[in-house]
């Protein structure tokens, strides 16, 4: 049976706000210390991203009312009682703390920097030596173009934040928003073009006879590859939505999984020319998980609030910020291989051949409390639009690729709607919610992995080396 999700109280228990506290304390403690030594920038984003995680607990629970007060609010679709309403467009909240956190964290790995460029010693009252402050070798040796990565990153996150908010307010068209992450890249772009400029791919072995060389340059078109990612990124995580968790369970799965990728570039036993790119996309990455932790745990079945196109965008946006400023944005197509899917999958819904309904969530069978594959009704008067349509609608049915209902004339009566989770549901029969998003958020972590082991180990069938074991090349 279904659990009916109890309506939000806004107040934490008393253990709550003592654990969140304590993890408060302790991590403004550890970010006292790290000024002790050099900044310490990994610990220092540690512990702001425990902070963060305490502060967006709080707020998720505290501001609940506020959100719904303002018309921010949904009905839970898929359960027994369903006469209250969540607060909608959580992700606000993690959106907000994050930016904050991550503007607080700038000073940290800048740290050695600005003392080394205030006198020696952080103290700007000793007087420097005219010679040197004219050689200016000091005051260059700062990391502008670093700052301009932060910066950069942070433009972009907070446009495509405002984005999200706009729509979870208004619900914008598709035609009117889709082009709003391109230019949200835009800085990014810039930033991509100034301080790396690589837009070659490295060929297989088996492609270079051909060509006659080992790297392709894809010039302009790699950019307009990095800004159609920014559209599909976002877009593609606010899809595959619908169920209690979702949405925050699979961007939690791809943060670690890039996460563990970056990690694998700070262990090696030389120092890598990629380190530096790395540690940036973990600086990025640890406080978002930091922020989606404690809306998975108000998100997760049964949800006490929803997290709305905002976190949605957001988290696809992080991905391409991580992915493009840290110079491994094909590998982050390996590990976005639900959502792809997805996509395509979705795509004859999406661009019309198939009546798209606005919710495509999973149907709640409320006798049976399981979740089962939504369909879309076809009126006997508006059948497919071209032949053709029909054919493969039979073919997707044959190959069990989606479940198909005809009359005896052979018209269509209803179709599953093309969703990955639908389709989850018709592969596996009717399930739980809560078992349906666990077993997509372990499909997501298990094809990551698998992605991961093609990137670094299987790529070795095709290229003469991986780029953890060699310098100067983008695999
Ligand atoms: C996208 C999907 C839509 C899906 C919706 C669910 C496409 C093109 N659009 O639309 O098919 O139905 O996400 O998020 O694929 N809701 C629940 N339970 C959940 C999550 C959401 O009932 O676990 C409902 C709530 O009523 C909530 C609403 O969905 O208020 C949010 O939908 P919204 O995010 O506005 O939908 P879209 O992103 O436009
Ligand atoms: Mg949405």
């Amino acid at each position: 049976m279904s659990t009916t999700a109890a309506a939000p109280s806004s107040q934490l228990s008393r253990a709550e706000t003592l654990y969140l506290s304590g993890l408060a304390l302790v991590c403004v403690a550890v970010l006292v210390r790290t000024f002790e030594g050099e900044g310490e920038p990994l610990i220092a984003s540690l512990a702001l991203s425990g902070f963060a995680f305490a502060a967006s607990y709080a707020m998720i629970r505290w501001l609940g009312p506020a959100f719904i007060h303002a018309g921010l609010k949904g009905r839970d679709l898929s359960k027994l009682n369903n006469s209250h309403y969540l607060p909608e467009c959580m992700g606000a909240i993690c959106a907000t703390v994050y930016i904050l956190t991550i503007i607080v964290f700038i000073p940290f790995p800048f740290y050695k920097d600005i003392v080394v460029a205030t006198s020696g010693g952080g103290n700007r009252d000793v007087v420097m030596n005219v010679e040197f402050v004219q050689k200016g070798r000091l005051l260059h040796k700062f990391p502008h173009n670093k700052l301009a990565s932060f910066l950069s990153a942070i433009i972009s996150l907070q446009s495509i934040t405002l984005l999200g908010i706009s729509d979870d307010l208004f619900d914008i068209r598709w035609r009117h928003k889709f082009f709003i992450p391109a230019f949200a890249s835009i800085p990014l772009l810039v930033i991509y073009f100034v301080d790396f400029g690589v837009t070659s791919i490295v060929l297989p072995t088996f492609l270079q006879p051909y060509v006659g060389q080992e790297l392709f340059d894809l010039g302009i078109l790699y950019y307009g590859y990095m800004s159609a990612f920014c559209i599909f990124s976002p877009n593609s995580i606010n899809i595959l939505a619908g169920i209690n968790g979702i949405e925050v369970s699979q961007s939690v799965v791809i943060a670690l999984l890039i996460a563990f990728n970056d990690v694998l570039y700070l262990v090696t036993p030389y120092p890598h020319p990629a380190t530096d790119s790395h540690l940036f996309s973990l600086y990025f990455l640890l406080p978002f998980l930091g922020v989606s932790l404690p809306l998975l745990v108000h998100n997760w079945y049964p949800a006490r609030v929803f997290v709305g196109d905002t976190y949605c965008y957001f988290a696809g946006m992080v991905f391409v910020v991580v992915s493009i400023l840290g110079h491994f944005s094909k590998t982050l197509i390996l590990l976005l291989v639900p959502q792809i899917f997805n996509f395509v999958y979705s795509a004859p819904q999406l661009f019309g051949l198939v009546p798209c309904p606005r919710h495509r969530l999973p149907h709640f069978n409320a006798r049976t409390g399981l979740l089962e594959p939504s369909v879309t009704k076809w009126e006997k008067d508006r059948q497919p639009r071209h032949p053709v349509i029909a054919h493969v609608l039979r073919l997707l049915a044959k190959l069990k690729l989606l479940r198909v209902k005809e009359d005896e004339q052979g018209r269509f009566e209803e179709t599953s709607n093309f969703t990955l989770l639908n389709l989850w549901l018709v592969w596996r029969g009717p399930m739980r919610e809560d078992a349906l998003a666990t077993e997509i958020t372990l499909l997501q972590a298990a094809l990551g992995l698998f992605g991961l082991f093609v990137r670094h180990r299987l790529a070795l069938l095709i290229f003469k080396e991986d780029n953890l074991s060699f310098i100067g090349g983008v695999v």
